[in-house]
């Protein structure tokens, strides 16, 4: 079962940051799951939330501000004051950390609350430049962004979903893809396993407790989202 970082090592470190891109580049995990959003001036910005908010020391969307007022904020004591010196990264500051390695990179498009205009072609673009279109696996909760991800044919895409549904395998293809996020409630319920059965590819989010990590590796699951993936890695047999 791959084991993803779920923003990075973002159980340890604070989330989202290159001090927990880091740790992660330091393990035997198949890659990290980062969220991106684009600034004022169009950089791509890797933060969960739509609003700095949360995780950082300022107020105000990421919509509405340039790379320049982004880089001045701390994104990292409010998780410890060990960790005032980090910075919202660019998604280039993050493949400069994999550049070496052999990890993949899931990038979720945050477009489902604002839309980004511009932002699937600029991570696309980016991720060619910089050698890394068959290392990103490309998810999000916005399904058109999915489908126009699919279209292109040049990288692989994911829906993301809270909730599994009747049929959503058939759903899934045709948005263009057979590979399906689903949260972990969701994930016990038959339709999962049926989806599964059908050929879908199913990874789950965010999964915390080795004892769910076991139960879904029993049952299939081929990848899971973690906090804490050092402890999925020191617990779960042959990963
Ligand atoms: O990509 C899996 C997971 O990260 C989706 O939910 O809210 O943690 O971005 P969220
Ligand atoms: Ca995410």
């Amino acid at each position: 079962m791959r084991i993803y970082a779920h923003r990075g090592c973002s159980g340890t470190h604070p989330e989202n940051t290159l001090a927990a891109f880091k740790a992660a580049a330091e393990l035997p995990i198949t890659g990290v799951e980062i969220d991106v959003h684009l600034t004022i001036d169009g950089e791509i910005v890797v933060i969960h939330d739509e609003k700095v908010n949360r995780t950082t020391d300022g107020k105000g969307y990421i919509k509405d501000m340039t790379l320049s007022e982004v880089k001045k904020l701390d994104a990292g004591s409010w998780f410890s004051e060990e960790w005032a010196a980090e910075k919202i990264p660019t998604l280039d500051e993050v493949f400069d950390i994999f550049q070496d390695t052999n990890h993949r990179l899931n990038i979720e498009l945050k477009t489902d609350v604002f839309p980004y205009v511009g932002l699937v072609d600029k991570v696309l673009e980016k991720a060619k430049k910089r050698g890394f279109s068959d290392r990103i696996l490309i998810s999000s909760f916005n399904h058109e962004d999915v489908q126009t991800v699919c279209h292109k044919k040049t990288v692989e895409s994911a829906i993301l979903t809270l909730d599994v549904y009747v049929d959503v395998y058939d759903y899934a293809r045709v948005v263009g893809t057979n590979r399906i996020h689903l949260s972990l409630p969701a994930s016990f319920r038959r339709m999962a396993t049926d989806a599964l059965y059908k050929g879908a590819i199913v990874y789950v989010y965010t999964v915390n407790k080795l004892e769910y990590a076991q139960q879904l590796q029993q049952i299939g699951i081929h990848g899971i989202f973690t906090d804490f993936p050092e402890k999925m890695l020191a617990g779960l047999e042959s990963p």
